[in-house]
């Protein structure tokens, strides 16, 4: 996202601040309710979606350094992700090829070998199984076939992506499709680790992104919290594949187009929440204190149950004011988890229930919720789906 952009992003703030208007889908898209309840389409979606797509785990300072590791369960296939000692990042299904067991337990840290809790059977960094516990009275294992399983793995622009299925190579123009100026404008490994947290709730995973997608609801839901922060019903949107950005603007832009008229010095990441959706189950926002990573999947195998991991990666600039202890990592991640877990998730979970007593049949997306229509046609066309068409809707 180069200046060029940021300043092509600003004026359209601008002038939909000036306007009272916000980025314009074309016309109000209609979506069944099923697709938050039906257990095929789930089956489908975990096939598609978790298995056989590349997703985007995390930034790249989930591994600072050589030699490091961090071990997720969150896809369904335990994944064991390292830094190998030339720097190289690599996946591997974190299963024991002797009888099944999970090596590494879920977590991030410094290591050069894991063990198997099981047998104490070793492997390396490159997958290689470097010594099986009294090989000989075992049957002396060939340790050459034996190599964990290689998942295929990215780095890209200073983001993290596996396949939870082995396979063929990552494909960076397919992950990125058009976002790389902007991943690398951003430069995310500057941005250190801070912390994670994750939340279980009683709605579908699509119905959690869809609550990141639109900022209509800012002054209503959110009156009382973020509509203090963030201009409600004002954004931008802009498509990249199945990927997209939308930006948002903080209250300060109503100030600032009052006294800087000149929009090519305004702080762009003072003024602004840039947001991305990261095909098929990634939202990424990027905004003053850094980069907060959501991840969504279903949980428990069921289309009314999901799961959100929310990862907080701090922006070096305002590292200090947490060290120097006036608010801490832990008190920033619950308060803003607050919101979206008492306010944003409360709708979704309400909806979750009403979509499965069938009283409605669809349900309507405006044209100021680009983001909104575009998740579900993203999703509709990884599945092979037909497409939702928007409709023109009578004006007076
Ligand atoms: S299952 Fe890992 S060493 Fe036996
Ligand atoms: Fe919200």
């Amino acid at each position: 996202m180069d200046k060029t952009e940021r300043v092509h992003v600003l004026k359209a703030l601008s002038e939909h601040a000036a306007n009272g208007t916000t980025a314009d889908a074309g016309g109000v898209m209609r979506a069944p309710m099923s697709d938050f309840t039906c257990p095929q389409l789930l089956a489908q979606e975990q096939d598609v979606f978790f298995r056989n797509t590349p997703l985007c785990m995390g930034l790249s300072s989930e591994l600072p350094k050589p030699n490091t590791y961090w071990s997720d369960n969150e896809t369904g296939i335990p994944m064991l992700m390292v830094r190998d000692g030339e720097g190289r990042f690599r996946a591997y299904a974190n299963v024991c090829r002797h009888r099944g067991a999970r090596i590494v337990p879920e977590g991030r840290g410094s290591k050069t070998r894991f063990t198997c809790p099981f047998h104490a059977w070793t492997y390396g960094m490159d997958g290689s199984l470097l010594a099986v516990y009294k090989s000989s009275q075992f049957g002396n294992p060939s340790c050459q076939e034996l190599q964990l399983i290689a998942l295929p793995s990215a780095e890209m622009h200073g983001t993290l992506w596996v396949r939870p299925t082995p396979g063929d190579p990552i494909d960076e123009d397919e992950c990125l499709a058009g976002l790389q100026d902007d991943l690398a404008h951003w430069k995310l490994p500057d941005f250190p680790f801070a912390g994670t947290q994750f939340i279980d709730a009683r709605m579908n995973w699509k119905l959690a992104i869809d609550t990141f997608g639109e900022l209509y609801h800012i002054n209503i839901l959110h009156a009382k919290t973020a509509a203090n922060e963030i201009v409600g019903d004002l954004q931008t949107f802009d498509g990249f594949g199945r990927n997209m950005r939308m930006v948002a603007a903080n209250q300060r832009l109503h100030m600032i187009r009052m006294l800087m008229p000149n929009l090519e010095n305004w702080p762009y990441t003072h003024l602004t929440s840039t947001l991305y959706f990261l095909y098929p189950n990634v939202v990424m926002a990027i905004g003053g204190v850094g980069v907060d990573f959501f991840r969504f999947f279903p949980l428990e195998n069921s289309p009314s149950k999901s799961r959100t991991t929310h990862t907080w990666y701090i922006d070096p600039k305002v590292q200090k004011h947490f060290t120097d202890g006036a608010m801490s990592y832990e008190d920033r991640l619950g308060k803003f988890i607050e919101v979206v877990e008492t306010e944003d998730y409360l709708m979704a979970q309400e909806i979750q229930a009403n979509a499965e007593h069938g009283i409605l049949s669809d349900i309507f997306i405006g044209r100021n919720e680009p983001a909104v229509q575009h998740f579900r046609n993203a999703f509709r066309s990884g599945l092979g789906r037909d497409l939702l068409t928007v409709e023109d809707i009578p004006t007076e």
